[in-house]
């Protein structure tokens, strides 16, 4: 047994593991993240893909004792991040309000909407903040040049 330390989703952490244990049981069984779980065991399916470094690897073949010093991100952060820090902060700020215009003024348009130019402001600044979140996603599903297929978005329409 050794211990190793790292960043688990943000926070530092270290755990015990035996040379043999795969990161995969390393965060089931010492961390309670079950988002990666291993499936085929052999590289094959993805299920079990943690972000390691930013990389991608097969976490049912990736060695614990590799993530010593590295920062480890699980899909249970992204999503709870993303949705915490992002989504609901936008969404519970600016639905009510919009709500509010629509049902004061059900044939009116969305640009007659006071709040409409703040809001489209506030939008493509989380829209910014998202692309972390959409490249994550998309290395731990394994896609290719995600970059490539993400950066567009990042540059919303003025
Ligand atoms: S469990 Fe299928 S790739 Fe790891």
């Amino acid at each position: 047994m050794r211990t190793i330390h790292f960043t688990l989703n943000g926070e530092k952490a270290s755990a015990e593991i035996a040379t043999h244990h795969t990161i995969v049981e390393m965060l089931r069984d010492r961390f309670d993240l079950f988002g990666a779980r291993e499936s085929c065991a052999q590289g094959l399916c993805g299920c079990c893909t943690v972000l390691v470094d930013g990389r991608a690897v097969s976490g049912c073949l990736y060695l614990a004792a590799f993530a010593d010093g590295a920062e480890v991100v699980t899909v249970e952060h992204l999503a709870v991040t993303m949705l915490n820090h992002e989504l609901r902060p936008f969404l519970s700020k600016w639905h009510p309000r919009l709500r509010e215009f629509e049902k004061a003024h059900p044939d009116g348009q969305e640009s007659a909407w006071p709040d409409n130019i703040a809001c489209r402001g506030e939008l493509r600044h989380a829209q910014v903040h998202l692309v972390g979140f959409a490249l994550g996603f998309a290395r731990l599903a394994g896609v290719r040049e995600a970059e490539a297929a993400i950066a567009p978005a990042s540059q919303p329409a003025v």
